[in-house]
């Protein structure tokens, strides 16, 4: 089989080369890819929101199989249009990827079909926001309706910091239309866990957890980020198998089917964990990034497998098994990340780590022979164990034999 991933993240390396152990792909194709991904598949310029050059790429390559990594594409509708002409494709419709490309449709979706979650109100105009906002207590939470590249959810400590947000968001425009209608949510307490899952639209096959750290710093402090780092399982999640069972994913099942939601691919559930309750904070479409990369070293099934049956809505004849070793993933971004970053800073030491360390290229590019870094997250190193400590001790030495200019990271993965 041709596969084609779409994307150039550390998650679509790590995809491709979970793929690339499959006796059953031929060939690894990527748009656009990245340099990691060109060593064991070929990357092809393009861009993952140009739909109609997607789907003539993959009549020309006669490509068997799509993957879409990103959200984006998704929420524009690549998988509908790749189907519509026959080529089969692991990725929900996007119909279905609303209930990440909207917060609203999302909340109103987890109400309707008796899904925890926060107290919300979807608002449409500044005014109304302010009227609006006398309902709840503070710290509120602000959230933009649609997709912000992980800049759409602020966490207000008083009114006049929700004043300023909604004003940002809804009159100056600052995340342009995404912020056109926000949802304010109820503020929740507790501690956070992603839950990923397999789904063909009947049947639920969820993940090992992980664990993704979210903030700059150490100790959790400083903005968010895109994830710094993630392990596999999730140490500080208790057995939470059958309450994620009966109260999520029940409930989102039988909602796909009422709503007639078209959904295989991914679904990454963010929850908030308290007194052993589970509320979903919120829908994501696909894998993700970092907790794919540490997931997916523990799969012990042929990922094409399970994507085909994904695709093909016979996950319930595939048995997903998984390592018992434990993986750590630790990112290392560019000095100033996630703010501005200088990128094309030479890297060094690649080809120098131990055998069973595993690195995934996130932001870096080919440039004369070198590969420079080209992104706020660059590369995630990664490494199984017989356990955390083991696997963290193996990340943290290879962390040192990988060199560039301005190389960030935090020394606390898995531990805070
Ligand atoms: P979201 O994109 O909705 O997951 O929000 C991004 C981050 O904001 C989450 O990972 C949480 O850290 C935080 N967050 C979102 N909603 C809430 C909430 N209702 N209460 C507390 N924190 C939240
Ligand atoms: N690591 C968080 C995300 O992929 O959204």
């Amino acid at each position: 089989m041709k596969v084609l991933v779409i994307g150039s993240g550390g998650r679509e390396h790590a995809i491709a080369y979970a793929l690339n152990k499959s006796s059953k792909v031929s060939e690894i194709h990527a748009i656009p890819g990245n340099p990691g991904i060109a060593k064991i598949g070929t990357c092809h310029s393009g861009s993952v929101e140009d739909l109609e050059g997607i789907l003539a790429f993959v009549e020309s390559h006669a490509i068997d199989f799509t993957v879409i990594g990103p959200e984006v594409p998704l929420c524009m509708g690549l998988a509908d249009l790749l189907e519509s002409k026959g080529h089969k494709v692991f990725g929900p419709q996007k119909f279905a990827a609303t209930l990440e490309g909207s917060k609203a449709f999302s909340k109103d979706f987890m109400i309707r079909h008796n899904i925890p979650t926060a107290a919300y109100k979807e608002v449409k105009t500044y005014e109304e926001a302010v009227e609006a906002l006398k309902d709840f207590n503070y710290p509120v939470v602000v959230k933009a309706d649609g997709l912000a590249a992980g800049k759409g959810v602020v966490i207000c400590e008083d009114e006049k910091m929700a004043k300023d947000t909604l004003w940002d968001m809804m009159e100056n425009k600052c995340l342009k239309d995404a912020g056109d209608v926000v949802v304010l949510e109820e503020f929740l307490t507790g501690f956070e866990c992603s839950l990923l899952c397999f789904c063909d639209g009947n049947t639920i096959v969820p993940m090992v957890s992980a664990k993704d750290h979210k903030q700059i710093y150490e100790n959790n402090q400083g903005p968010n980020t895109g994830g710094m780092g993630t392990v596999s399982p999730n140490p500080f999640l208790g057995d939470m198998d059958e309450v994620f069972k009966t109260d999520i994913l029940e409930p989102f099942m039988a909602g796909l089917k009422k709503d007639n939601m078209d959904y295989r691919g991914v679904v990454f559930i963010g929850l908030m964990i308290e007194n052993n309750k589970a509320k979903v904070l919120e829908f994501n479409v696909r894998f993700g990034d970092p907790e794919t990369q540490s997931i997916l070293l523990r799969l012990d099934t042929d990922l094409f497998d399970i994507m085909y049956a994904v695709a093909t809505r016979t996950l319930d004849q595939v048995k997903v098994n998984w390592k018992k070793e434990q993986v750590a993933c630790v990112v290392l971004a560019s000095n100033g990340y996630p703010g501005s970053y200088e990128k094309g800073k030479v890297i060094t030491g690649l080809d120098q780590t131990k055998d069973d360390i595993i690195i995934f290229h996130a932001g870096t590019k080919e440039v004369d022979g070198n590969i420079v870094t080209n992104g706020g997250r660059v590369l995630n190193i990664c490494a199984l164990g017989e356990n955390l400590d083991e696997a963290l001790a193996k990340v943290y030495e290879a962390i040192e034999v990988v060199d560039f200019d301005g190389k960030t990271y935090r020394r606390d993965i898995g531990r805070n």
